[in-house]
């Protein structure tokens, strides 16, 4: 009775310990990828549903006009209204060299978690709201 009761116990405590590693390893990944601000890999190549349709361009135009103008500014160079109330300046969006190093899935996921005072839009906006954010975004670099 008793060896049984220890050997279940056992088998208890690898359980959990298991899980404990398992889940800590999962959340440290997780924080690894937000505090970097670098996009899981599956996201980074997703490609922009929404591109190369100047219609759709101005759908961007009209929810960067109402969400994002006033941080990142009319041009896109982070001279918004409320930019210098902010601690980290926003991005440069006509900064090209800055802009073609990312690709639309990563500013589709930076988007959609934010970072320090850049709000995660995903909490606000569709996903094809973003995408089209995004399309309109990449005009400034032009
Ligand atoms: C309250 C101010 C604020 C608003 C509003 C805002 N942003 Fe930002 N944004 C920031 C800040 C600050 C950063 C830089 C964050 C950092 O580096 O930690 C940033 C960074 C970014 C970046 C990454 C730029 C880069 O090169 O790394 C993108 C893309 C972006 N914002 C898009 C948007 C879009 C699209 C919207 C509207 C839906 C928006 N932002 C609204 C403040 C804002």
């Amino acid at each position: 009775m008793h060896r049984n009761f220890y050997r279940i116990l056992k088998k208890l405590l690898y359980f959990i310990l298991a899980g404990v590693i398992l889940s800590g390893s999962a959340a440290w990944a997780a924080e690894k990828y937000y505090y970097d601000w670098t996009a899981p890999p599956e996201i980074a190549s997703m490609k922009n549903p929404y591109s190369g349709n100047p219609g759709v361009r101005k759908e961007g135009g009209a929810v960067y006009q109402k969400w994002c103008l006033r941080c990142h500014g009319r041009k896109g160079d982070g001279e918004g209204s409320s930019s210098l109330s902010l601690r980290i300046p926003p991005g440069d969006f006509t900064d090209k060299k800055r802009m073609n190093a990312q690709t639309d899935g990563t500013l589709f996921w930076k988007v959609r978690v934010g970072r320090g005072e850049m709000p995660p839009w995903q909490l606000i906006l569709r996903k094809e709201e973003i995408w089209k954010a995004i399309g309109f975004i990449r005009k400034f670099s032009k």
